[in-house]
C-alpha cells in the first residue's frame, strides 16, 4: 500500500510537470502562430520603412531629402537635427524615394544602418514625386511613431529647434488643429514655370490657403486626419499646396508665424533670434547659424554672468 501511494504521488508530480511543460509549449506555439499569422500593417502610400519610434517624441521632424544629398543630411544631423539629451524632445528623420543608380542604393542601405533615420518609399525620387514622399512620411508618423507635433521641412533649411520647441511648449500654442508656418498670400494658380499646374491637375484659378513648403508644423490630430483623406483628395504635385487642400477640406485654417522665413531673398546667411525656420541655407550656412543659436542659448542661461563657452 505504502509503495503504491508513493508511486501515485510521484506520478501526480510527474503528470503535473508534463502538463506544465505542455502548457508552456502550447502558450509559446500559440503566440508563435499568432505572430506569424499577424498581417503586417498595410500601407496606403508608397511607404516601405517599418521601423518604429523607440519612445514618444514631443516633436517629430521629417526632412524631405534625396538620395544624393548625403552632405546635407550629415550637416543636419550634426547641428539642429539632433537632440543629444537622453530623454529626447525631438527626433529628425529623412524622407527618401528610390535611388536611381544601384551604387546610390547601396550607400543608402549603409546610411540607413549607420544612422537609422531614413524613411524610404517605393516611388522614384523626383521633384514631381515630392507629394508622394510627404504622404509616406505622414503615414509613417501616424503608424509607427508617437508625437505631439510634426515639422515637415527640407534639407536646405536651418531650423532653430530650441526656439521651435519653446514655442510649441507655450501654454498659448494650440495642441490640436495646428497648421503653422509662413502662410502664402492668396495666390493664383500658375500655369507656367517651376510651380506650374496644368488645368488637368488643378482646375480652380486660386490656390487654397497653405503654409509654404520649406517648413510647417502640424499637430498630431491633423496628421492623422490628413492621412485618412489622402485617398479622397487626389495628390497634387506641389506638396505644400496639397497640404493646404487637405486642411481646407477638413476646415482648418493655417496660422501665420513671422519666424518662418521661407524662399528668403536674402542669401547671405544672417541670424535673427526671432527666426525659427530659415530657407534657404547651404550646409555651411546651417553650421554657422547653428553655432550662433547655441551661443545665444548659453548666453540666455548665463544672463549677467560672463559665460562665453563657445568663443574660439
Ligand atoms: C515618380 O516620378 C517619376 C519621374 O518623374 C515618374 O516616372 C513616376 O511615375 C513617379 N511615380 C512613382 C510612383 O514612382
Ligand atoms: C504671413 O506673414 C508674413 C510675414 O511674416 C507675410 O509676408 C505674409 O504675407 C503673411 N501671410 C498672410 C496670408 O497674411
Amino acid at each position: 500500500m505504502k509503495f503504491v501511494k508513493v508511486s501515485k504521488g510521484k506520478r501526480i508530480v510527474f503528470l503535473l510537470l508534463i502538463t506544465g511543460f505542455a502548457g508552456i509549449v502550447t502558450i509559446n506555439i500559440c503566440s508563435w502562430i499568432s505572430t506569424t499569422k499577424q498581417q503586417p500593417t498595410i500601407h496606403r502610400t508608397y511607404l516601405k520603412t517599418r521601423t518604429r519610434c523607440p519612445q514618444k517624441f514631443p516633436l517629430l521632424i521629417l526632412v524631405l531629402s534625396s538620395p544624393l544629398n548625403f552632405q546635407q543630411r550629415r550637416v543636419i544631423r550634426q547641428t539642429w537635427g539632433t537632440d543629444y539629451a537622453m530623454d529626447k524632445t525631438w527626433k529628425t528623420m529623412f524622407l527618401l524615394g528610390q535611388a536611381k543608380h544601384p551604387m546610390e542604393a547601396k550607400y543608402l542601405i549603409e546610411e540607413a544602418i549607420i544612422y537609422g533615420d531614413l524613411i524610404q518609399g517605393l516611388q522614384t525620387d523626383s521633384y514631381s514625386n515630392l507629394t508622394l514622399k510627404t504622404e509616406m512620411g505622414l503615414e509613417w508618423a501616424v503608424k509607427y511613431c508617437d508625437f505631439d507635433f510634426l515639422l515637415k521641412t527640407d534639407d536646405d533649411v536651418f531650423v532653430n529647434t530650441y526656439k521651435l520647441v519653446d514655442y510649441l511648449r507655450r501654454p498659448q500654442t494650440s495642441k490640436r488643429q495646428l497648421y503653422l508656418g509662413n502662410v502664402a498670400q492668396r495666390q493664383k494658380a500658375r500655369r507656367r514655370g517651376k510651380w506650374a499646374l496644368s488645368l488637368q491637375e488643378y482646375q480652380s484659378n486660386f490656390l487654397p490657403k497653405f503654409c509654404l513648403g520649406p517648413g510647417y508644423v502640424l499637430s498630431k490630430d491633423l496628421v492623422s486626419r490628413f492621412v485618412e483623406i489622402f485617398d479622397v483628395k487626389k495628390p497634387l504635385k506641389l506638396e505644400d499646396v496639397y497640404m493646404g487642400m487637405l486642411a481646407e477640406r477638413i476646415g482648418v485654417t493655417p496660422s501665420n508665424h513671422s519666424g518662418f522665413i521661407t524662399y528668403s531673398e536674402e542669401k547671405h546667411c544672417t541670424y535673427n533670434s526671432k527666426w525659427i525656420v530659415v530657407h534657404e541655407a547651404s550646409p555651411y550656412c546651417i553650421m554657422k547659424l547653428f553655432d550662433i543659436a547655441l551661443e545665444e542659448r548659453f548666453r540666455q542661461v548665463g544672463k549677467g554672468t560672463q559665460v562665453n563657452l563657445l568663443q574660439r
